[in-house]
């Protein structure tokens, strides 16, 4: 059964709407793990719309469980991890004006960047995690570069609509958990799951840790955060 890492970026999504000092994302993790969430995402992003240092620091001494800073590999966003020195760092691509993370890595372009930057975390001995689309050629890439896990993109099984689609993407999750496992990697996934779809991501055994945030904060909004997540858990034991 995986266990759950709540992404509090959209808290401070809220907070930054305003430029206010509420709602905190330091007091929704405190609540996400009181309702029983194994771990705190954040992803703290070039152009700061939502979490920012400070959020990152207090987290840091805060937080009883893990934290995992999803980042991209700017230079300054890396000095910042490395201080910080969270628990996991989560690599993944990162463009300028997109809404959310828009797919995995791509590995099969140069990846000297990529290099220099899992050697830096892993030399100050931050795990590191590789965001990529569920493909064998994907999941070889990063065991050959070193990762200690490999986050599986689960944005497309997520966004369709067909039975036939969502079959197709869950068999390519599937296929690249066990091959990750299998070649020792750790395996996270995460992106769009809800309560709706994340039943049957489950069934999937190799997956240690799913990442889910839009669809736990929509849904504290409305019910609270502990509610939410409490929900949330409460699905993926089922
Ligand atoms: N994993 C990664 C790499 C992400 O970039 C995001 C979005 O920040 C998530 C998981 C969580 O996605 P969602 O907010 O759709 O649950």
């Amino acid at each position: 059964m995986p266990s759950l890492s709540v992404n509090v970026d959209h808290i401070a999504t809220l907070r930054e709407a305003r430029k206010a000092k509420e709602p905190d994302p330091v007091a929704a993790a405190i609540l996400a793990e009181l309702g029983g969430a194994k771990g705190i995402t954040v992803h703290l992003r070039e152009d700061r719309r939502h979490i920012q240092e400070r959020d990152l620091k207090i987290l840091r001494s805060t937080i009883k469980t893990k934290l995992d800073l999803e980042m991209g590999m700017n230079e300054e966003i890396l000095k910042i991890a490395l201080t910080i020195k969270p628990d996991l760092a989560t690599l993944v691509p990162e463009r300028s004006g997109e809404i959310t993370t828009e797919g995995g890595l791509d590995l099969s372009k140069d990846n000297s960047r990529l290099k220099e930057v899992m050697s830096l975390l892993r030399e100050a001995k931050i795990p590191v995690s590789l965001f990529i689309n569920p493909t064998p050629d994907s999941v070889k890439k990063a065991h050959k570069l070193g990762a200690d896990f490999v986050e599986l993109n689960t944005g497309i099984y997520a966004e369709s609509n067909e039975p036939l689609k969502i079959a197709t993407e869950l068999e390519r999750l599937a296929g690249a958990a066990a091959l990750a496992k299998k070649l020792g990697l750790g395996v996270n996934a995460g992106h769009g799951l809800n309560y709706q779809n994340v039943e049957k991501i489950c069934l999937i055994k190799e997956i240690d840790e799913l990442s889910i945030g839009h669809s736990i904060i929509s849904r504290a909004c409305l019910v609270g955060m502990e509610q939410a997540v409490r929900e949330m858990v409460r699905l993926i034991e089922r």
